[in-house]
């Protein structure tokens, strides 16, 4: 994600907003840039790359005065490049916002704004912002602002400058963070904590909805309809490393807290408001083009090729394509058999797997169309693709993946919904019941997140086994995939995950006593199935934790403990299953006082074969 500051007070603006984003830099970002309030108008610098390049550009020149606003941008709308750095401005030069976050129906805005006679500069969604200021601007800053947020949809935290008042900024959040920092005489505002905390502990941490008129010595907060809110000082009392991680203990645990948002932001734009359908803007496909596409290759590795078992599943059963999945470092080197009615999806969070890369370019030389699901925008897989659907987890910092993975599988069931109803192989009433459950799917998780002290219990008390085992069947057996991944990569402890029915095959003599057996169920059209293959190693007197929906009165006979997760489809089931995994793979390796972020032997993203 990107960061956030502003600044309002006495001092050089310039300082103080080069200093806090240099704060926020370990989140990961693409650009930078601030824009300062000279007296007369408003400067904006700002550039692709490194915050030291754009020291660099402005350290003989810097802009002077004493309110502005930065940005680090991590790509979402338009690759990185100059143009598409925050922040951004109307033609005038006098509205100049900066955002995180995504504007859902800027395109149809854009189109708009350019009907009526604006030109724009960049690729991003934000800059509609700062146009529709200009457009509606009344003479009136504050009246403005929530004029637009009026016609803006999506998620954001904006910062608002306006050259006409130039006492004051104005910034507003949604589902995106946003704390301001109350200075002697001076105010801040941050997207996160780290940016502010070197000049105070003091802060308003900012809700959905609220408003902000920040001026050098006051704050007022209201609501978008002008009802003043009494806002509670927060006292930070974290140190900076702990601020750097939102006061959580490492960045993977923030990161797993992340998800509602990750989720919610890969969807904003995607799954139809009022439920209908699924829309790809970026992909446009038509009916007569899937229909002609007779078999599609899911390619990728680790965590990423997990996401893609999943995908063959939701793709498989909702538009009827035959799916292979293949780890990409084997692709490469068999000979698959693909023609131009193929189609290749390479699933990527860093767009840069040197693996997953050859594999592409394989199967663009053999013929296929291909697709990158990815996070990283202008990364090398998403410029090799012919197409690409980004996945909006925002920067994942923790070696261990978990949001990507998430928003990964969101995006693998979305695709599956919009090429099963292009193929005419998915009703309109099951995408429609699909589309709802994905909606709930943001609350269903935050809500889970609020409630796994159980699953911290059992990760301490199993968090020195030797072995352990996770089984499932179908979907859950994909999910069951990633669970062990993750166990592995961060606690070292030996984890294997078996298709529940294929235990008996070989693998049952390693139940014995006291192994703990991780059973995932689910899926209710194997339910029956998978209760059997419990008793086959409760049998063997494993210690067996069942993973179920809320509302499963059968299943605590048959397991030693149970986690519930929230009832819901059977096709999402594995994108709420997921979330207690990542949690028992965390407290297992914290038990163990493993190096959580960094685990032994593991690179974020792997650029060598
Ligand atoms: C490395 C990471 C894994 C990741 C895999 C694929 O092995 O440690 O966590 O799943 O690469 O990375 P990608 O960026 O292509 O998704």
């Amino acid at each position: 994600m990107c960061g956030i500051v502003g600044y309002i007070g006495d001092q050089e603006a310039a300082g103080f907003l080069l200093d806090g984003l240099e704060k926020l830099e370990y989140r990961g970002y693409d650009s930078a840039g601030i824009a300062v309030f000279n007296g007369t108008n408003i400067r904006v610098e700002k550039c692709v790359g490194r915050l030291e390049e754009l020291k660099q550009k402005i350290a003989h020149d810097m802009p002077g005065g004493a309110m502005g606003i930065g940005h680090t941008r991590w790509a979402t709308h338009g690759r990185p490049s100059d143009r598409n750095s925050h922040p951004h401005a109307d033609e005038s030069g006098n509205f100049v916002v900066v955002h995180n976050g995504i504007i859902e129906n800027y395109l149809r805005l854009k189109e708009e704004l350019i009907d009526k006679g604006h030109h724009f500069a960049s690729e991003t969604d934000t800059e509609v912002v700062a146009h529709l200021m200009a457009e509606h601007y009344n003479g009136d800053f504050e009246a403005t602002v929530k004029k637009v947020l009026s016609i803006i949809s999506g998620s954001y935290s904006l910062v608002f400058m306006c050259a006409h008042e130039p006492d004051k900024l104005i910034c507003t959040k949604q589902d995106n963070p946003l704390v301001i920092g109350l200075g002697e005489g001076e105010n801040f505002i941050a997207s996160d904590i780290p940016a502010i905390i070197n000049h105070t502990r003091k802060t308003y941490i900012l809700s959905d909805g609220e408003l902000a008129i920040v001026k050098k010595d006051s704050v007022w907060v209201q609501n978008r309809d002008g009802v003043p809110i009494s806002k509670k000082v927060f006292e930070v009392h974290w140190d900076a490393e702990a601020a750097e991680k939102g006061g959580f203990d490492h960045f993977m645990i923030k990161e797993i807290n992340e998800q509602p948002r990750a989720v919610r932001d890969t969807m904003t734009g995607r799954v139809a408001k009022d439920e209908t359908g699924i829309v790809f803007e970026e992909l446009n496909w038509t009916a007569d083009e899937m229909s002609a596409i007779n078999k599609i290759f899911i390619v990728a590795c680790g965590t990423a090729y997990h996401a893609g078992v999943v995908g063959k599943y939701y793709l498989e059963q909702l538009a009827r394509i035959p799916v292979e999945v293949d780890i990409a470092s084997e692709f490469r080197y068999r000979s698959p058999l693909v023609d131009e009615n193929t189609l290749a999806i390479v699933i990527s969070q860093s767009g840069e797997t040197s693996d997953t890369l050859a594999a592409l370019k394989e199967a663009k030389r053999l013929g296929a169309r291909t697709l990158a699901v990815t996070n990283v925008v202008g990364s090398s897989i998403a410029r090799e693709a012919d197409q690409v659907v980004y996945t909006y987890a925002g920067p994942e910092i923790a070696v261990a993946s978990t949001k990507a993975y998430t928003t990964q599988l969101v995006t693998m069931l979305m695709l599956a919904i919009y090429v099963g109803e292009l193929r005419g192989a998915l009703p309109a009433e099951r995408a429609q019941e699909l589309c709802r459950g994905l909606h709930r799917l943001p609350e269903q998780i935050e809500d889970m997140l609020s409630d796994m002290d159980s699953v911290k219990t059992f990760a301490q008390k199993y968090g020195y086994s030797e072995d352990v085992f996770f089984i499932g069947r179908s979907l859950d057996y994909a999910v069951a995939l990633e669970g062990s991944l993750k166990l592995k990569e961060i606690s070292y402890i030996h984890a294997e995950a078996y298709a529940a029915g294929e235990l008996k095959h070989g693998t049952l003599a390693l139940i014995t006593e006291g192994v703990p057996v991780i059973a995932l169920a689910t899926q209710y059209d194997v339910y029956e199935k998978t209760l059997s293959n419990i008793k086959e190693v409760k049998a063997r007197d494993a210690v067996v934790i069942g993973l179920a929906l809320t509302g499963d009165e059968s299943i605590a006979k048959y397991v030693d403990h149970v986690i519930f997760i929230p009832a819901t489809d059977k096709y999402l089931a594995p994108i709420l299953a997921v979330v207690p995994l990542q949690l028992l793979a965390y407290y297992a390796a914290t038990t163990r006082g493993c190096d959580v972020d960094k685990p032994r032997n593991l690179a974020k993203s792997v650029t060598v074969e």
